[in-house]
């Protein structure tokens, strides 16, 4: 009897993940297998919960899996760079923390792509069979939380992601397993995520909804930004502007993406968020020789460089190759001292390996490139002044081996 009711027991409350919405609320997601009430409970102080939430709940079907029971609720109000306790779900005695972001500088933000997710994508199965069978041994397991402890030893405020988190590509049961593997860090800290190729799912004649798992999943505080999709939208966080944009939904002159993308860049106030900063995940710069001449990278580009040049993006981060790459300030493929930092940082190491073939020569624009895996980290000093640093991750300690000082185009006089 030990052996069957443990698992259940184990996986009662899990795959438990956090993001932020607007300045003052967490949303806390969690799973179960069973239905049960959608409520978390929340204080300051450990034990003493006088704050709860009643969320809501909801499941997915994709061909003939049924997803667990999916709940979410948010929490609020929220002092800034404040340490929280709650509980997620009424029986639940697990005790989970969160630290909520800073409501001003400085911000240390994260932002890693595929590489861990390649490791976990090798645990997943594990995982699954520990869930299962409860089964002890997990192989690498000191391997992979070496890497989740490069990141959570950063001490992180917020960790940004350009997509393609848990490579299920259609078995569902690996987003459940990526879901337990990130929640020691999702539990603690809002992971803002976007969308990669991994995430569509849609399988011909039997599944033709793309991002069904994803958007299940992995809300997003999309309403909040004037988006009507959960495939792109945006936020601000201790005075930079978050731009999380679909590399795999409409991105041409008359879509819905370009022209919410124009309107929310016309909003941005730079007295209130010095910095801009974008998210996709088919790089639109990039001297790897993977991925190359892809629509989602040429296209997109082509069709909204124009528009984060004229309003002054600081950075555009990618993921997708699986290799880390830092072009200096371009704009249609020349250097321009007003134009964004471009850093590709889907440094994988996944099942599909890393990314070690290169253009030559290396065009002039391109500052660093490297096949390595590895995480970045940018610390946004100020309004005027940020470190962004690249740490290679397979070595035992974290090691820095790129990192720049970047200037805010807002305290620039020759950009405004
Ligand atoms: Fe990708």
């Amino acid at each position: 009897m030990v052996y069957i009711y443990l698992p259940i027991i184990m996986c009662y409350c899990m795959q438990v993940h956090i993001s932020s919405v607007g300045q003052d609320k967490m949303r806390i997601t969690w799973i179960t297998k069973a239905s049960t009430k959608p409520i978390v409970y929340f204080t300051e102080t450990a034990g003493v919960y006088q704050n709860s939430v009643l969320g809501t709940s909801s499941s997915y079907n994709y061909m003939t899996y049924k997803s667990d029971e999916i709940h979410e609720a948010v929490i609020s109000p929220l002092k800034p760079d404040t340490h929280y306790f709650y509980r997620c779900g009424e029986n639940s005695t697990k005790e989970y923390f969160l630290k909520t972001p800073p409501a001003e500088f400085p911000i240390k933000f994260a932002v890693s792509d595929a590489h861990m997710f390649s490791i976990f994508h090798i645990h997943t199965i594990l995982l699954n069979f520990q869930c299962i069978h409860n089964a002890g041994d997990l192989g690498q397991t000191e391997w992979t939380n070496s890497t989740l402890q490069h990141i959570s030893q950063s001490n992180y405020d917020m960790l940004l992601l350009p997509g393609d988190l848990a490579y299920a590509d259609f078995l569902q049961s690996l987003w459940d397993s990526f879901g337990r593997l990130v929640e020691p860090l999702a539990s603690k800290r809002p992971w803002m995520v976007t969308q990669g190729n991994h995430e569509v799912e849609k399988f011909p004649l039997f599944h033709k909804e793309p991002f069904t798992a994803y958007n299940a999943r992995w809300r997003m505080p999309f309403e909040e930004s004037g988006s009507t999709t959960n495939l792109y939208y945006s936020f601000d966080v201790a005075g930079v502007h978050v731009i999380m944009l679909g590399s795999y939904t409409d991105f041409d002159f008359e879509s819905p993406q370009y022209k919410w993308l124009e309107a929310d860049l016309r909003k941005v106030d730079r007295k209130v968020t010095p910095w801009t900063v974008v998210i996709i995940h088919a790089p639109w710069y990039n001297s790897n020789t993977a991925h190359q001449g892809e629509k989602e990278s040429d296209d997109m580009k082509k069709s909204m460089e124009v528009l984060i040049f004229l309003a002054r993006v600081d950075i555009v981060f990618a993921g997708h190759v699986h290799a880390y790459e830092r072009f200096t300030r371009v704009y249609n493929g020349n250097q321009d001292n007003c134009a964004p930092v471009y850093i590709n940082i889907g440094d994988g190491g996944n099942r599909e390996g890393l990314a070690t073939s290169y253009e030559n020569p290396k065009p002039s624009i391109s500052v660093f490139r490297e096949a390595s895996f590895g995480h970045g980290e940018l610390d946004v000093v100020n309004a005027t002044h940020a470190l962004w640093t690249w740490h290679r991750n397979q070595d035992d300690q974290p090691i820095v081996s790129d990192s720049v000082w970047l200037r805010s185009h807002s305290s620039n006089p020759i950009c405004t």
